[in-house]
């Protein structure tokens, strides 16, 4: 069939919207008609090359780079089709999208650690999971990738069954979107890898939607002050409506404030979620941590960034913990289920966070939006739901 999708056809961009060619799901696979797309920051470091899939493993595949591509990771929609040996889903369920592929066989999901599944691994290397084949083509009949094997800014998209989490089709279909990536990844982030518990002091910095979504984890989970870090005023405006007590426009102000609202104890955990983690935001936020406490890494950082430099005495005897996090280390087929629960019973704020909609052919306008720091999340609507 045809449809239509915003496609990289390099590294710099901008996003293509145009008509591609899409196969009908094989064994293992599901079609899905999209009824929102999240506008995730990772989808941008894509288009500026931070962040890209390794070239040896596209090299074995005969492929020069992981482009042309579609974007997108974070939606969700209907299923439409399902491929031979697909029996937990059927046309008309409603999915959200995973941008971790999740097998359920592999020593990791075994051990209640879905987010590092075997089959997920790979998300940024072209070519289906199920068998490494493309289902999604240009119309000049190129092969065409589908990042984090998703492909969310489609109107339709081919995806492994392993990449889909069922929700219930009470729940309105735009805002569970954000349950695809900004709300796991940043609610686990303070939760999972940070953490933390009634009580605690808490700070993020950088106040998008993944801060946003870890922001919320921490009020949820009752932490007591939650300092929301980011240069941005509207941000730090917004990031009190969603829980945060206090806010800053940097770091060393963000020091000065921790310090006196823990009598220079520093906080329990720090999320570092800003557009992209630079070496200086490790040492600073290593600052912000207090003894035993945990610094989670959860913003990206350029493939060009290979160390860090931080007062290692003080980290070793201060006996403090730098986590990396991929998706807030959540599993997805239970957590994603957990969060829809806590947005049904109103605890978790989703609407809230979508300060716009947009159409599918002005995602270029909704990423300069979202650079130019005006919107906590953007989604595109493709308007079925
Ligand atoms: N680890 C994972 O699994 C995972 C998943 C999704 C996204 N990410 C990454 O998380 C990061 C945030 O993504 P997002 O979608 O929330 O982006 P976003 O653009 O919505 O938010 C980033 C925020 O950081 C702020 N900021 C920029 N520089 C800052 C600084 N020096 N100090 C404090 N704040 C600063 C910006 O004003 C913005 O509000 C990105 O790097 C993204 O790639 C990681
Ligand atoms: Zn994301
Ligand atoms: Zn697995």
């Amino acid at each position: 069939m045809r449809s239509r999708a915003a496609i990289l056809h390099d590294v710099g961009g901008p996003w293509s919207v145009e008509e591609f060619e899409l196969d009908p799901p094989r064994a293992g696979e599901v079609l899905v008609e999209m009824a929102a797309a999240g506008l995730c920051h990772s989808d941008d470091h894509i288009l500026k090359g931070d962040m890209s899939a390794p070239n040896e493993v596209l090299r074995s595949l005969g492929l020069p780079t992981m482009f042309p591509t579609i974007g997108g990771h974070e939606g969700s929609g209907i299923v439409r089709e399902v491929g031979d040996g697909v029996t937990e889903f059927a046309p008309g369920d409603h999915v959200v999208t995973s941008f971790v592929a999740v097998c359920g066989q592999c020593r990791w999901c075994a051990t209640g650690m879905e987010y590092l599944c075997d089959a997920g691994i790979g998300t940024l290397t072209p070519g289906m999971p199920t068998d490494g084949t493309f289902r999604h083509h240009t119309s000049e009949g190129k092969s065409l990738g589908h990042i984090s094997k998703i492909g969310a800014f489609a109107e339709h998209t081919v995806v492994a069954a392993d990449s889909l989490v069922k929700i219930e089709p009470e729940l309105s279909l735009v805002p569970a979107a954000l349950l695809a990536c900004a709300i796991p990844t940043g609610y686990g982030s303070a939760v999972n890898r940070g953490g933390v518990r009634g009580g605690d002091t808490v700070v993020v910095i950088g106040a998008g939607g993944i801060g946003t979504g870890a922001i919320q984890g921490a009020r949820i989970n009752g932490a007591a002050q939650i300092v929301a870090v980011d240069p941005v005023e509207f941000k730090q405006k917004s990031a009190l409506r969603f829980g945060a007590t206090h806010s800053a426009a940097n770091a060393a102000e963000a020091l000065d404030l921790v310090r006196d609202l823990t009598y220079g104890v520093m906080a329990d955990a720090v999320v570092v979620s800003p557009s992209l983690i630079t070496p200086d935001d490790v040492r600073d936020a290593l600052k912000l941590t207090r003894k035993g406490g945990t610094c989670v890494l959860t913003g990206m950082t350029s493939q060009l960034t290979h160390s860090v430099k931080l007062n290692l005495q003080d980290f070793i005897l201060m006996n403090k913990t730098l986590a990396g996090t991929v998706f807030g280390s959540c599993n997805p087929r239970a957590d994603v289920v957990r969060l829809a629960r806590l947005y049904q019973t109103s605890q978790l704020m989703l609407d809230e966070m979508i300060t716009r909609r947009y159409r599918l052919d002005d995602v270029n306008d909704a990423y300069a939006d979202l650079l130019n720091g005006e919107i906590i999340r953007g989604v595109i609507d493709f308007g079925i739901s």
